[in-house]
Parts: structure tokens; C-alpha cells; sequence
């Protein structure tokens, strides 16, 4: 099994960029937290960051045959994207959706989520960990 984690803009600030919301770990202690528990539970992991929403757009069409599934946070693009809700509905591949913060008791315009309608679940809210939870449902989906 192959799992494709996939981070929208700013996640690559992670550890500088509002800690008091997001953590105090950074983008590379995310990765290591990911590949840990992808080695605990015998899965390949794929981790990439990007700024670019078209980016994302790609590497969700490229990942069908190549993933079992996807773990992503679209940071900002959650709020915004129809393509990105288009890009999850059109891969076929299971997909969850993490939030390190809890938008649900953020500003209003965060409580949008255009993908969240072609993921499986969403968890948000419980920092970090939440990737390593998104990956426990993808596997325990199969
Ligand atoms: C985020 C929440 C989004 O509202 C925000 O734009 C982000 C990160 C989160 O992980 O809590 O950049 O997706």
C-alpha cells in the first residue's frame, strides 16, 4: 500500500508561522512523523508541500495507479477551490482531509470546505497527529 500526503501553501512555514495556532514543529518534523508511522504500519508514504494550487491539481490527476490514497491538507485552497474539490472527485482514490487547527471554531470563512464533499473523512483539529490518523483510516479502508 502507497499513501500520497500531500501539503498546500504555507505548510512549509510550520514551527514559524502562528505556533500558537499551528505547533511548534516544523514542515521536517512532519515528515518524520508521517514516515515513522507509515514504517509502524508496513505502508510506503510519499510527502510533498507546495504553494501552488494548480501544483496540487497535477499531483492529485498523477496519483491515480500510483496511490492507494491521499492524505491532504489544502491549508487556504480548502476554503477557495472548486478545482480541487474537481481534481479528489475525478482521482478515484480514497482521500481525507486534515486540518492541524480546529476550523471549526475559526473565523467563518474557514467553516467552507469545497473538498470535503469527495473526502472520506476529515479531521481537524488535533494538530500533527491528525495526518497520522487520516493514514489509519486509509488503511483501515482496505
Ligand atoms: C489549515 C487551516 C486553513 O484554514 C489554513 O488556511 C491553513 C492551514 C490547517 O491545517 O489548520 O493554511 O489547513
Amino acid at each position: 500500500m502507497k499513501l500520497l500526503i500531500l501539503n498546500g501553501p504555507n505548510l512549509n512555514l510550520l514551527g514559524v508561522r502562528e505556533p500558537e495556532i499551528y505547533g511548534k514543529q516544523n514542515y521536517s518534523d512532519l515528515c518524520q512523523l508521517i514516515e515513522a508511522h507509515a514504517a509502524e504500519l508496513g505502508v510506503e508514504v510519499e510527502v510533498r508541500q507546495t504553494n501552488h494550487e494548480g501544483v496540487l491539481v497535477d499531483w492529485i490527476q498523477q496519483a491515480r495507479g500510483q496511490f492507494d490514497g491521499i492524505v491532504l491538507n489544502p491549508a487556504a485552497y480548502t476554503h477557495t477551490s472548486i478545482a480541487l474539490l474537481d481534481a479528489v472527485a475525478a482521482a478515484g482514490l480514497p482521500t481525507v482531509e486534515v486540518h492541524i487547527s480546529d476550523v471549526r471554531r475559526r473565523e467563518a470563512f474557514r467553516q467552507i470546505s469545497y473538498v470535503r464533499a469527495a473526502c472520506v473523512a476529515t479531521i481537524t483539529g488535533h494538530g500533527l497527529h491528525g495526518y497520522l490518523e487520516a493514514m489509519d483510516v486509509l488503511i483501515h479502508l482496505k
